[in-house]
Protein backbone atom coordinates (compact mmCIF):
# COMPACT_ATOMS: atom_id res chain seq x y z
CA UNK A 1 0.00 0.00 0.00
CA UNK A 2 2.67 2.23 1.01
CA UNK A 3 4.27 1.62 -2.45
CA UNK A 4 0.78 2.53 -4.32
CA UNK A 5 0.97 5.76 -2.24
CA UNK A 6 4.60 7.43 -3.18
CA UNK A 7 3.66 6.49 -7.00
CA UNK A 8 0.30 8.59 -6.97
CA UNK A 9 2.27 10.88 -4.37
CA UNK A 10 5.08 12.01 -7.43
CA UNK A 11 2.73 11.76 -10.27
CA UNK A 12 0.88 15.60 -9.04
CA UNK A 13 3.39 18.05 -11.25
CA UNK A 14 5.32 19.61 -8.69
CA UNK A 15 6.97 17.05 -6.95
CA UNK A 16 7.29 14.90 -10.09
CA UNK A 17 9.08 17.86 -11.41
CA UNK A 18 11.45 18.26 -8.02
CA UNK A 19 11.74 14.17 -8.34
CA UNK A 20 13.32 14.24 -11.53
CA UNK A 21 15.52 17.16 -11.15
CA UNK A 22 16.56 15.68 -7.69
CA UNK A 23 17.26 12.53 -9.91
CA UNK A 24 19.37 14.56 -12.80
CA UNK A 25 21.76 16.02 -10.54
CA UNK A 26 22.23 12.77 -8.42
CA UNK A 27 22.89 11.24 -11.94
CA UNK A 28 24.96 14.07 -13.21
CA UNK A 29 27.55 13.67 -9.57
CA UNK A 30 29.57 10.93 -10.83
CA UNK A 31 30.57 12.57 -13.68
CA UNK A 32 31.81 16.03 -11.95
CA UNK A 33 33.54 13.53 -9.00
CA UNK A 34 35.35 11.92 -10.42
CA UNK A 35 39.48 11.74 -9.51
CA UNK A 36 41.89 13.36 -12.25
CA UNK A 37 43.16 9.66 -12.66
CA UNK A 38 39.85 7.97 -13.71
CA UNK A 39 39.15 11.34 -16.11
CA UNK A 40 42.53 10.03 -17.82
CA UNK A 41 42.38 6.64 -17.61
CA UNK A 42 38.75 6.12 -18.67
CA UNK A 43 39.28 7.49 -22.60
CA UNK A 44 43.45 8.98 -22.44
CA UNK A 45 45.01 5.67 -23.51
CA UNK A 46 42.51 4.38 -26.01
CA UNK A 47 43.83 3.74 -29.59
CA UNK A 48 48.02 4.06 -28.26
CA UNK A 49 50.38 4.52 -31.14
CA UNK A 50 53.15 2.30 -32.53
CA UNK A 51 56.12 4.11 -31.04
CA UNK A 52 59.07 4.38 -33.60
CA UNK A 53 61.99 6.20 -32.94
CA UNK A 54 63.17 6.78 -36.24
CA UNK A 55 59.86 8.32 -37.67
CA UNK A 56 59.35 11.47 -38.61
CA UNK A 57 61.90 13.48 -41.06
CA UNK A 58 63.47 15.41 -38.84
CA UNK A 59 66.48 14.42 -36.07
CA UNK A 60 66.37 14.10 -32.03
CA UNK A 61 68.70 16.85 -30.82
CA UNK A 62 69.44 17.61 -26.50
CA UNK A 63 67.51 20.85 -26.19
CA UNK A 64 67.68 22.67 -22.67
CA UNK A 65 68.50 19.36 -20.85
CA UNK A 66 65.95 17.15 -22.71
CA UNK A 67 66.03 15.20 -26.05
CA UNK A 68 63.85 16.10 -28.31
CA UNK A 69 62.44 15.80 -31.75
CA UNK A 70 62.94 18.60 -34.23
CA UNK A 71 61.88 19.54 -37.49
CA UNK A 72 62.47 22.46 -39.49
CA UNK A 73 65.14 25.16 -40.14
CA UNK A 74 67.17 25.27 -36.79
CA UNK A 75 67.88 29.47 -38.16
CA UNK A 76 64.19 29.74 -38.17
CA UNK A 77 63.68 33.16 -35.36
CA UNK A 78 60.06 31.40 -34.83
CA UNK A 79 59.70 27.87 -33.07
CA UNK A 80 56.35 25.97 -32.09
CA UNK A 81 56.51 23.71 -28.75
CA UNK A 82 54.90 20.74 -29.07
CA UNK A 83 53.42 19.03 -26.01
CA UNK A 84 52.58 15.34 -26.47
CA UNK A 85 49.79 13.04 -24.79
CA UNK A 86 51.44 10.26 -21.91
CA UNK A 87 52.67 8.45 -25.06
CA UNK A 88 55.38 10.60 -25.40
CA UNK A 89 57.71 11.93 -28.59
CA UNK A 90 57.93 8.66 -30.28
CA UNK A 91 54.37 9.02 -31.73
CA UNK A 92 54.76 8.99 -35.87
CA UNK A 93 51.58 10.82 -35.60
CA UNK A 94 52.62 13.64 -33.38
CA UNK A 95 56.47 13.84 -35.36
CA UNK A 96 53.95 14.17 -38.69
CA UNK A 97 52.12 17.13 -36.70
CA UNK A 98 56.21 18.62 -36.32
CA UNK A 99 56.70 18.43 -40.04
CA UNK A 100 53.49 20.22 -41.01
CA UNK A 101 54.42 23.19 -38.62
CA UNK A 102 57.85 22.60 -40.46
CA UNK A 103 56.57 22.88 -43.95
CA UNK A 104 55.23 25.83 -42.69
CA UNK A 105 58.60 27.60 -42.02
CA UNK A 106 58.78 27.19 -38.29
CA UNK A 107 61.59 24.77 -35.85
CA UNK A 108 59.10 22.46 -34.65
CA UNK A 109 60.48 20.92 -31.01
CA UNK A 110 58.69 17.53 -29.61
CA UNK A 111 60.41 17.15 -26.06
CA UNK A 112 60.88 14.06 -24.13
CA UNK A 113 59.49 15.41 -21.18
CA UNK A 114 59.02 11.20 -20.11
CA UNK A 115 62.96 11.30 -19.85
CA UNK A 116 62.57 7.91 -22.34
CA UNK A 117 60.02 6.28 -19.81
CA UNK A 118 56.24 7.16 -21.74
CA UNK A 119 52.96 5.23 -20.55
CA UNK A 120 53.26 1.50 -21.49
CA UNK A 121 49.69 -0.12 -21.70
CA UNK A 122 49.34 -2.89 -19.81
CA UNK A 123 52.72 -2.63 -18.21
CA UNK A 124 53.19 -3.18 -14.65
CA UNK A 125 52.76 0.38 -13.65
CA UNK A 126 49.44 1.66 -13.37
CA UNK A 127 48.77 5.33 -14.83
CA UNK A 128 48.36 6.90 -11.17
CA UNK A 129 51.29 5.59 -10.42
CA UNK A 130 53.12 6.92 -13.49
CA UNK A 131 51.53 10.11 -13.51
CA UNK A 132 52.95 10.51 -9.77
CA UNK A 133 56.44 10.38 -11.99
CA UNK A 134 55.46 12.39 -14.96
CA UNK A 135 53.21 14.85 -13.40
CA UNK A 136 52.38 18.10 -15.37
CA UNK A 137 53.94 20.87 -13.02
CA UNK A 138 57.24 19.21 -13.72
CA UNK A 139 56.74 19.02 -17.33
CA UNK A 140 55.80 22.72 -16.97
CA UNK A 141 59.26 23.31 -15.64
CA UNK A 142 61.22 21.54 -18.00
CA UNK A 143 58.99 23.03 -21.52
CA UNK A 144 60.39 26.49 -19.99
CA UNK A 145 63.94 25.53 -20.00
CA UNK A 146 63.55 24.56 -23.59
CA UNK A 147 61.54 27.84 -24.39
CA UNK A 148 64.42 29.22 -22.86
CA UNK A 149 66.95 27.27 -24.89
CA UNK A 150 65.61 28.13 -27.97
CA UNK A 151 65.63 32.16 -27.13
CA UNK A 152 69.25 31.69 -26.17
CA UNK A 153 69.97 30.13 -29.60
CA UNK A 154 68.17 33.40 -31.52
CA UNK A 155 64.38 32.16 -31.79
CA UNK A 156 62.57 35.07 -31.02
CA UNK A 157 58.94 33.96 -30.77
CA UNK A 158 57.27 30.85 -29.80
CA UNK A 159 54.30 29.01 -29.74
CA UNK A 160 52.71 26.05 -28.08
CA UNK A 161 50.33 23.37 -28.70
CA UNK A 162 49.65 20.57 -26.18
CA UNK A 163 47.79 17.03 -26.11
CA UNK A 164 45.70 15.69 -23.61
CA UNK A 165 48.48 15.54 -21.09
CA UNK A 166 50.38 18.38 -22.67
CA UNK A 167 47.08 20.76 -23.10
CA UNK A 168 47.85 20.65 -19.60
CA UNK A 169 51.31 21.95 -19.89
CA UNK A 170 50.06 23.95 -22.42
CA UNK A 171 47.86 25.78 -20.56
CA UNK A 172 50.08 26.80 -17.48
CA UNK A 173 52.78 27.84 -20.57
CA UNK A 174 49.65 30.39 -21.42
CA UNK A 175 49.88 32.38 -18.35
CA UNK A 176 53.23 33.30 -18.63
CA UNK A 177 55.81 35.22 -21.32
CA UNK A 178 57.48 32.31 -22.72
CA UNK A 179 55.05 31.99 -25.24
CA UNK A 180 53.21 34.04 -27.66
CA UNK A 181 50.14 31.68 -27.88
CA UNK A 182 49.00 28.17 -27.05
CA UNK A 183 46.61 25.53 -28.50
CA UNK A 184 44.73 23.06 -26.04
CA UNK A 185 43.45 19.74 -28.14
CA UNK A 186 41.38 17.78 -25.98
CA UNK A 187 43.52 18.30 -22.73
CA UNK A 188 43.57 17.58 -19.68
CA UNK A 189 42.11 18.98 -15.48
CA UNK A 190 42.02 21.99 -17.35
CA UNK A 191 40.00 23.88 -15.07
CA UNK A 192 38.30 27.54 -14.99
CA UNK A 193 40.77 28.42 -12.36
CA UNK A 194 43.32 28.15 -14.94
CA UNK A 195 41.80 29.67 -18.01
CA UNK A 196 41.07 32.46 -15.19
CA UNK A 197 44.94 33.70 -15.66
CA UNK A 198 45.57 32.78 -19.24
CA UNK A 199 47.19 35.91 -21.07
CA UNK A 200 47.92 34.80 -24.51
CA UNK A 201 45.46 34.00 -27.43
CA UNK A 202 44.34 30.38 -26.93
CA UNK A 203 42.45 28.30 -29.16
CA UNK A 204 41.05 24.92 -27.86
CA UNK A 205 40.38 22.04 -30.15
CA UNK A 206 38.10 19.79 -28.15
CA UNK A 207 35.76 16.32 -28.76
CA UNK A 208 32.24 16.22 -28.44
CA UNK A 209 32.42 12.92 -26.79
CA UNK A 210 34.94 13.87 -23.86
CA UNK A 211 33.55 13.48 -20.43
CA UNK A 212 37.21 15.17 -19.04
CA UNK A 213 36.63 17.94 -20.36
CA UNK A 214 33.22 18.13 -22.25
CA UNK A 215 31.35 20.88 -24.21
CA UNK A 216 29.36 22.80 -21.19
CA UNK A 217 32.70 23.46 -19.77
CA UNK A 218 34.43 24.75 -23.15
CA UNK A 219 31.88 26.89 -23.44
CA UNK A 220 32.43 28.37 -20.21
CA UNK A 221 36.28 28.76 -21.06
CA UNK A 222 35.18 31.12 -23.96
CA UNK A 223 33.14 33.26 -21.71
CA UNK A 224 35.79 34.11 -19.62
CA UNK A 225 38.54 34.06 -21.97
CA UNK A 226 35.80 37.13 -23.55
CA UNK A 227 35.57 38.27 -20.50
CA UNK A 228 39.54 38.78 -19.60
CA UNK A 229 40.26 40.26 -23.45
CA UNK A 230 42.05 37.52 -24.52
CA UNK A 231 41.79 36.55 -28.15
CA UNK A 232 40.67 32.87 -28.06
CA UNK A 233 38.83 29.95 -30.92
CA UNK A 234 36.76 27.82 -29.04
CA UNK A 235 35.76 24.59 -31.90
CA UNK A 236 34.16 21.50 -30.40
CA UNK A 237 34.68 19.04 -33.37
CA UNK A 238 31.17 17.11 -33.66
CA UNK A 239 30.84 13.24 -33.25
CA UNK A 240 34.77 12.48 -32.46
CA UNK A 241 36.51 11.23 -29.04
CA UNK A 242 38.91 12.32 -26.74
CA UNK A 243 42.67 11.92 -28.83
CA UNK A 244 41.14 12.33 -32.30
CA UNK A 245 43.80 14.69 -33.38
CA UNK A 246 46.98 12.41 -32.54
CA UNK A 247 45.52 8.51 -32.25
CA UNK A 248 44.14 8.49 -35.00
CA UNK A 249 43.14 5.12 -37.57
CA UNK A 250 45.14 5.66 -40.65
CA UNK A 251 43.34 3.55 -42.41
CA UNK A 252 39.84 5.22 -41.64
CA UNK A 253 39.04 8.39 -44.06
CA UNK A 254 36.49 10.24 -41.57
CA UNK A 255 38.99 9.80 -38.77
CA UNK A 256 41.93 10.76 -40.73
CA UNK A 257 39.84 14.20 -42.16
CA UNK A 258 38.81 14.82 -38.67
CA UNK A 259 42.33 14.97 -37.73
CA UNK A 260 43.05 16.89 -40.57
CA UNK A 261 41.20 19.73 -39.98
CA UNK A 262 42.09 19.93 -36.34
CA UNK A 263 45.98 20.36 -37.61
CA UNK A 264 44.93 23.04 -40.12
CA UNK A 265 42.88 24.89 -37.26
CA UNK A 266 46.13 24.45 -34.98
CA UNK A 267 48.38 25.70 -37.56
CA UNK A 268 46.06 28.50 -38.55
CA UNK A 269 45.74 29.85 -35.12
CA UNK A 270 49.29 29.75 -34.43
CA UNK A 271 50.87 31.03 -37.88
CA UNK A 272 48.52 34.47 -36.83
CA UNK A 273 49.66 35.33 -33.12
CA UNK A 274 53.73 33.86 -33.98
CA UNK A 275 54.75 35.40 -37.35
CA UNK A 276 52.64 38.24 -36.52
CA UNK A 277 55.41 38.72 -33.51
C1 LIG B 1 59.83 3.81 -38.36
O1 LIG B 1 60.02 4.99 -39.10
C2 LIG B 1 60.97 4.87 -40.14
C3 LIG B 1 61.16 6.24 -40.76
O2 LIG B 1 59.94 6.78 -41.20
C4 LIG B 1 60.46 3.83 -41.16
O3 LIG B 1 61.41 3.68 -42.17
C5 LIG B 1 60.21 2.51 -40.44
O4 LIG B 1 59.62 1.61 -41.34
C6 LIG B 1 59.30 2.71 -39.26
N1 LIG B 1 59.21 1.46 -38.52
C7 LIG B 1 58.04 0.89 -38.25
C8 LIG B 1 58.10 -0.35 -37.43
O5 LIG B 1 56.98 1.35 -38.62
C1 LIG C 1 45.86 -4.63 -22.81
O1 LIG C 1 44.84 -5.07 -21.92
C2 LIG C 1 43.52 -4.93 -22.42
C3 LIG C 1 42.54 -5.36 -21.35
O2 LIG C 1 43.02 -5.08 -20.10
C4 LIG C 1 43.36 -5.74 -23.69
O3 LIG C 1 42.07 -5.54 -24.23
C5 LIG C 1 44.41 -5.31 -24.72
O4 LIG C 1 44.34 -6.15 -25.85
C6 LIG C 1 45.82 -5.39 -24.12
N1 LIG C 1 46.76 -4.81 -25.08
C7 LIG C 1 47.96 -5.35 -25.32
C8 LIG C 1 48.80 -4.61 -26.31
O5 LIG C 1 48.36 -6.36 -24.77
C1 LIG D 1 40.76 1.23 -38.88
O1 LIG D 1 39.89 1.56 -39.92
C2 LIG D 1 39.67 0.49 -40.84
C3 LIG D 1 38.83 1.03 -41.98
O2 LIG D 1 37.65 1.66 -41.52
C4 LIG D 1 39.00 -0.67 -40.08
O3 LIG D 1 38.82 -1.74 -40.96
C5 LIG D 1 39.89 -1.09 -38.92
O4 LIG D 1 39.25 -2.08 -38.15
C6 LIG D 1 40.20 0.09 -38.02
N1 LIG D 1 41.17 -0.30 -37.02
C7 LIG D 1 40.95 -0.11 -35.71
C8 LIG D 1 42.06 -0.53 -34.82
O5 LIG D 1 39.93 0.38 -35.29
Amino acid sequence: MAHVHMLSFISRPLFKLAFLLTLTIFLSLPLGNWSAEEKLGSHCLENPPTLNESSGGGSVKKIGGLKAYVSGHAHSKLAILLVSDVFGYEAPHLRHIADKFAQSGFYAVVPDFFYGDPYVQNSSTTIPEWLKIHGTDKGFEDAKKVVAALRKKGVHAVGAAGFCWGGNVGVKLAKTDFIKAAVLLHPSWVTVEFIEVVKVPLAILAAELDNGTPPQLLKQFGEVLSQHKVDNFIKIFPKVKHGWTVRYNDSDPTAVKAAEESHQDMLHWLTKYVKET
